[in-house]
């Protein structure tokens, strides 16, 4: 590998994060996410009838399975995204841990040279069986989605029945050695937002990095409505009024979480605001599909083929070209909230956390 370029935008963003979604397949039915499930058309068919126009849910099919990258060709893409100035990468899904053997990919990708990080995110729900395999690969660092502490809430927001096994996944992970062991949750009005000081509670306690993100619309039913969002500010009143938290400083601008220390613990609440106090200005982030489309942004509605690249013959340096040339024109950010916002073009399921 030859190139040397980095990857710049035109809107004068540097590249440094690579997302890569390893299988669009999941074991959950998140109501922010997948909304398929009884409860969530029961909550959401209550909101709607308060007024609100609804788009048509995304059709959403499974990917064909021969559509979807190997690891040999993940693995080639990373380390071309390396070359051109990546530095993290974080294996995402649908559900990671689906993937039949992630340890070995976890291998190849934590060997390649000039990588500085390489997290996964998680719903936890196979981590007790595969965690101690991905660590030994060269995995130092996980986030676990963690919506509720209440076990029928949990089952209502995810679908599964799986708290226990989450909670005992996030032990595992820190008896590992994993760290930090970040913890997501979505916050929706009135499915968990009564649920936001449990949780700091639980972060403090086991001294977990916890953060609230707020809902965006990425649901494959298109079911988000902005009333329906916590905002970042409120969450923080909330958390205000019954911990001590210390600001913490950082001079990485492209963080997506602004970073609180609870008082008289170790743990850390992040709150995550993409709705409400966007941070596109800096974003650092690309994706790839796990079936080899390259998006730009998040809320991208068109997607760059570079899997027909990788299966026609393309060098190494055409590749980079070609990534290079896809990342100029990365998208200045989401419109949500305006009046000419057009949702993805694929649920967060396809494109990854
Ligand atoms: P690390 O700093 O590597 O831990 O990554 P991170 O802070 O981006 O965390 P993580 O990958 O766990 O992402 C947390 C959540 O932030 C995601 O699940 C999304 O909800 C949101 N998020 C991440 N990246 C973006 C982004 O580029 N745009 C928007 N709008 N939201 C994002
Ligand atoms: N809004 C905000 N975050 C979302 N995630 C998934 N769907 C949404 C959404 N609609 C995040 C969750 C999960 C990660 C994989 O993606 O935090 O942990
Ligand atoms: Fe980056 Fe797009 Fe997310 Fe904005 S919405 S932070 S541009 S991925």
């Amino acid at each position: 590998m030859t190139h040397r370029g980095l990857l710049v935008d035109s809107h004068g963003r540097t590249l440094r994060d690579l997302r890569v979604s390893i299988t669009d397949r999941c074991n959950f039915r998140c109501m922010y996410c997948l909304p398929e499930t009884e409860a969530a058309a029961n909550f959401y068919r209550g909101r709607w009838a308060q007024g609100g126009f609804h788009p048509e849910p995304i059709t959403r099919q499974w990917v064909p399975r021969s559509k979807i990258l190997s690891f040999e060709e993940i693995e080639r893409v990373v380390r071309i995204a390396v070359s051109l100035g990546i530095e993290k990468v974080r294996l995402t899904g649908g559900e990671p841990l689906l993937r039949q053997e992630l340890d070995k990919l976890v291998r190849r990708i934590a060997a390649i040279d000039g990588l500085k990080d390489l997290a996964l995110t998680t719903n936890g729900f196979q981590f007790n069986e595969k965690g101690y395999a991905l660590r030994e690969a060269g995995l130092r660092r996980i986030s676990f989605s963690l919506d509720s502490l209440d076990r029928e809430n949990f089952r209502k927001i995810t679908g599964r029945d799986a708290l226990d096994q989450v909670l005992e996944s996030i032990r595992f992970a820190q008896k590992l050695g994993l760290h930090p062991v970040k913890v997501n949750a979505v916050i929706i009005r009135e499915v968990n937002d009564h649920e936001i000081e449990a949780l700091a509670r639980f972060a403090a306690a086991h001294g977990l990095t916890m953060r609230f993100i707020e809902f965006m619309p990425l649901d494959s039913g298109r079911a988000w409505m902005k009333e329906l969002v916590v905002p970042g500010k409120q969450i923080l009143d909330t958390l205000c009024a019954r911990f001590s938290l210390d600001p913490i400083a950082s001079d990485n601008l492209s963080e997506t979480a602004k970073r609180w220390r609870i008082r008289g613990s170790n743990a850390e609440i992040g709150i995550i605001a993409p709705v409400t106090e966007p941070f596109c200005g800096h974003c650092n982030r690309l994706r790839l599909t796990a079936d080899g489309k390259i998006r730009t942004c998040l809320f991208s509605v068109t997607e760059h083929d570079l899997r027909s690249r990788l299966r026609g013959g393309a060098s190494d340096e055409e590749i980079a070209d070609y990534l290079a040339e896809v990342v100029w024109d990365k998208e200045p950010g989401h419109r949500i909230g305006q009046p000419d916002f057009v949702p993805a073009s694929r649920s967060m399921s396809c494109i990854g956390g």
